[in-house]
């Protein structure tokens, strides 16, 4: 496959750490950089510290053989040309990309290079980032041609990552020199000419030898863009349904089926529709305050976006007033809680709004008795166990007794539940659920009083309405 490149990836968090492994899976020599020593160990001796589809086994696979580990980036950047940039950009107080780690990575990198260099930003970053590393590494002392800055986002979700990474909807490339392009076209080669689907044991997904992926070459400002852009987009196509959602509440109409009627016409498209109690995780509630920001900077009004992160917090106070119009008073009840992770398939909690809602139901005197398949561990440094915050092993336990049932993230074991044994184990049958993982009717059927989002409240016949509260 190709020509195997050596690459280095600065940073083993989840985009750095799936590059890596998914550079060696297409055939390059990765090292992966990371100044975290126990990390490195960690890795070294085989923990993928993230839960992640498929990580497990390509790990297994090129550990300390294709993919090395190790802290010292002068000794990666004099031995890669292509080095990837995926340090953290967390949010400051002001709401940017905090840039500090990128900039700190170019200077020691502009320390140590010893001929011509592409670095690659994949982290998310403002527009403008490029021009400040090539800023950072002349300032070093190191001469224009020596190297080249390109921008090639990283599109991948949690979950999914592998996947995403090795059958992408698209790659972008921003890079102002031929050189630069040339060698990312080169390193992408596998995955656009379809030589990488052609292997029996390749991982399967969307893309095949006869549908590889596009590689799409921009500018290196316009590559910035387009990865703000992206998640501002679908952060904004999850307000969207949720606003929408609230409305059909209002009018006593089912948003899933405005979600599929709208979702059909082409033009809008049937992804990122699914309304719920607000986006989280570790992107768009920061991608969307660090793209607000960019544009504030630059002149450009775009409140749009602060619409959108108003529906999004939003979004969980009416979860809240749900759940209170379904129990009235909240102080000493107690609530199973189903899921904890800001979606399914990860163990990862930023930015949970499950984790948020934890938090006012505890604020409101609530006991709460938590299960989640992944996130456990993670979450019980941000709400420690107490008589208050109960942790347990699985749904079964969680809903023993409980007044009420609660679903706040999407795990696929969570829409198997068995109803009639629930029902039995329930002190009150009674969900609100904000993923909308049940039909309504079959709610019903199984005598539980179900509340969702978007769609009219089902209660058994012998129950009155719910009422306001
Ligand atoms: C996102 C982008 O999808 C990915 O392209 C980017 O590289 C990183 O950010 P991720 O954060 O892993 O990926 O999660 P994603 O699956 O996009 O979900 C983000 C949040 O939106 C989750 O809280 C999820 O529950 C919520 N969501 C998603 C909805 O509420 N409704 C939807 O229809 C889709």
């Amino acid at each position: 496959m190709g020509e195997p490149i050596k690459i280095a990836v600065v940073g083993s968090g989840y985009v750095g750490l799936v590059a890596a492994v998914c550079f060696a899976e297409i055939g390059h020599s990765v090292i992966c950089v990371d100044n975290d020593e126990h990390k490195v160990a960690a890795l070294q001796g085989g923990d993928t510290l993230i839960h992640e589809n498929h990580l497990p086994d390509l790990l297994e696979r090129y550990r300390n053989t294709r993919v090395r580990f190790m802290t010292d980036l002068g000794e990666a950047t004099r031995e890669c040309q292509a080095i990837f940039v995926a340090v953290g950009t967390p949010q400051s107080e002001t709401g940017d990309a905090d840039l500090s780690y990128v900039e700190a990575v170019a200077s020691e990198i502009a320390r140590s290079i010893n001929g011509y260099k592409v670095i690659i930003e994949k982290s998310t970053v403002p527009v403008y980032t490029n021009e400040w590393i090539r800023r950072v590494i002349e300032r070093n002392g190191v001469h224009r041609d020596a190297f080249d800055v390109v921008s090639n986002p990283e599109f991948l979700r949690e979950g999914t990552a592998v996947e995403d990474f090795l059958h992408p909807d698209r790659i972008v490339v921003g890079a102002d020199s031929e050189r630069a392009s040339d060698l990312l076209s080169m390193i992408y080669s596998p995955l656009t000419k379809g030589e990488y689907y052609r292997r029996p044991d390749a991982i399967e997904g969307c893309c095949s030898e006869l549908k590889p992926p596009p590689l799409l070459l921009t500018s290196t400002k316009s590559a910035e863009i387009i990865k703000h852009a992206s998640n501002a987009f679908l952060a904004l196509k999850i307000s969207f349904i949720n606003a929408v959602s609230n409305l059909c509440e209002a009018a006593d109409a089912n948003v899933e089926q405005v979600a599929q009627g709208i979702g059909l016409d082409s033009r809008i498209g049937p992804k990122f529709l699914r309304p719920g109690i607000g986006y989280g995780g570790s992107c768009f509630p920061k991608d969307v305050a660090a793209f607000r920001s960019v544009a504030e900077q630059m002149g450009v009004d775009f409140s749009l976006l602060g619409e959108v992160e108003k529906i999004n917090s939003n979004q969980k106070k009416r979860f809240l007033s749900k759940v209170r119009s379904a129990l009235w008073t909240l102080r000493g009840k107690r609530l199973a809680v189903l899921g904890l992770a800001f979606k399914g398939d990860t163990d990862d909690i930023r930015e949970s709004p499950a984790i948020d809602l934890v938090e006012m139901l505890l604020a409101e005197g609530c006991t709460v008795v938590a299960y989640d398949p992944a996130a456990m561990k993670r979450a019980q440094s941000e709400l420690p166990p107490s008589g208050q915050m109960i942790y347990v092993t699985g749904i079964e336990e969680a809903a023993k007794d409980a007044d009420a049932l609660l679903i706040l993230t999407d795990w696929r074991e969570f829409a198997r539940i068995d109803l009639r044994q629930l029902h039995a184990i329930m002190r009150y049958p009674i969900i609100i659920d904000g993923r909308n993982l049940y039909d309504p009717q079959d709610m019903v059927n199984n005598d539980f009083t179900y509340l969702s989002i978007g769609r009219p409240a089902a209660t058994p016949s012998r129950e009155p309405a719910v009422l306001a509260v």
